[in-house]
């Protein structure tokens, strides 16, 4: 049985790509691995976090993974923090990356852009916290989106150099699971940028907690082009957001993109549009109704996350601590 560790930021309500691109694979993944489910607010607070909002989204998205299907009754859901055992293996980490590696991190680039000087520290580090994640608990697998491909490349390089540095195979090399089909959701807005809990536009994204209304408004805002679907997925290149409907539809039925034209090509973006909220509505009407239900006891949800943190300490100790015995700091 493998061990799978993923992870999500607590930083605003989960969104279609969060749920495509990862908690949707972390659901099914539940039946043949041992899995353990990360809320990161030490990673949340690279960029500046409301304390109280932070507090409340941590309890929300608790909510909204537990209504998708997360079993916390044989795997383990947690925040990171409560975990001290990441924080002192992060910091091993930081010792082992080098500087080279991650200038590379096009995340930094992308999230600090021409500002560099005016970030954190932490947003810099970002990646190594990341990989002390995944290491604490020696996980060998990741279900993650796209966007996370290099922070995972930069995990192995980190395990190797360890490994290298202090005479042992104690890490194990890390595989990405990146789902085939909905690994890079775009936003509604922009097909050429990715949908994101950051982007100031609530219209961007599909929350998971959007009722039927707000979904069939925000599908009937989305951005497309003035030609009808194409017959063939060739037709879809350079038409970004029309490819970003198309692969949103095929992935929430479980089918191909070549399979949703073959039953809706040469329709124009009005019907084609009423039957993907058909679509969304379906799937996210469930979770968004069961996460109502779940937000009205918080306690119940600190609770599963004290519950998961204990159990995620029992793991974390004896491997974090034979990493410090191994850098050699005295006990
Ligand atoms: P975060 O919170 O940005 O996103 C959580 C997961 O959702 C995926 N994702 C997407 N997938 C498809 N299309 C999109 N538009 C989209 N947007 C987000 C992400 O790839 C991710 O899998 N650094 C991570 C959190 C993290 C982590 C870890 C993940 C911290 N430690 C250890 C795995 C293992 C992040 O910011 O995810």
């Amino acid at each position: 049985m493998r061990r799978i560790f993923s992870g999500i930021q607590p930083t605003g309500v989960p969104q279609l790509g969060n749920y495509l691109g990862a908690i949707r694979n972390w659901v099914g993944l539940q039946r043949d691995n041992e899995c353990i489910f990360c809320l990161v607010d030490m990673h949340a607070i690279t960029v500046w976090q409301d304390p109280k909002a932070l507090r409340e989204q941590t309890l929300a998205q608790t909510a909204v993974l537990l209504a998708s299907g997360i079993d916390v009754q044989r795997h383990i859901l947690f925040n990171q923090s409560a975990v001290t055992a990441h924080a002192r293996l992060a910091w091993i980490f930081n010792c082992v990356a080098r500087l080279g590696w991650l200038n590379r991190m096009t995340q930094f680039k992308d999230k600090a852009g021409k500002d560099r000087e005016n970030h954190s520290a932490g947003l810099y580090v970002y990646p190594d916290l990341m990989a002390a994640d995944i290491l604490t608990y020696k996980a060998t697998a990741v279900p993650v989106g796209d966007d996370q491909r290099q922070h995972l490349e930069l995990t192995n390089d980190i395990a190797q150099k360890f490994n290298h540095d202090y005479g042992l195979e104690f890490f194990p090399t890390v595989e990405a699971l990146i789902p085939p089909q909905g690994a890079r959701v775009m936003s509604l807005r922009d097909g050429t940028k990715k949908m994101s809990k950051s982007d100031p536009s609530a219209q961007s994204r599909i929350e998971m907690t959007d009722d039927a209304d707000t979904i069939a408004l925000k599908i009937r805002r989305a951005k497309t082009d003035p030609e009808p679907l194409p017959s063939e997925e060739a037709g879809l290149e350079s038409r970004p957001e029309a490819r970003n409907l198309v692969t949103i539809y095929a992935t929430m039925q479980g089918c191909s993109i070549q399979d949703v034209l073959n039953r809706h090509g040469g329709e124009g973006f009005g019907p084609f549009k009423k039957a993907l909220t058909d679509v969304l509505v379906q799937h996210i009407a469930p979770i968004a109704d069961e996460t109502t239900r779940l937000l009205k006891e918080p306690g119940f949800l600190q609770d599963t996350l004290r519950d998961g943190a204990r159990r995620a300490r029992t793991i974390a100790e004896p491997i974090v601590s034979e990493a410090e015995s191994l850098v050699g700091f005295l006990k």
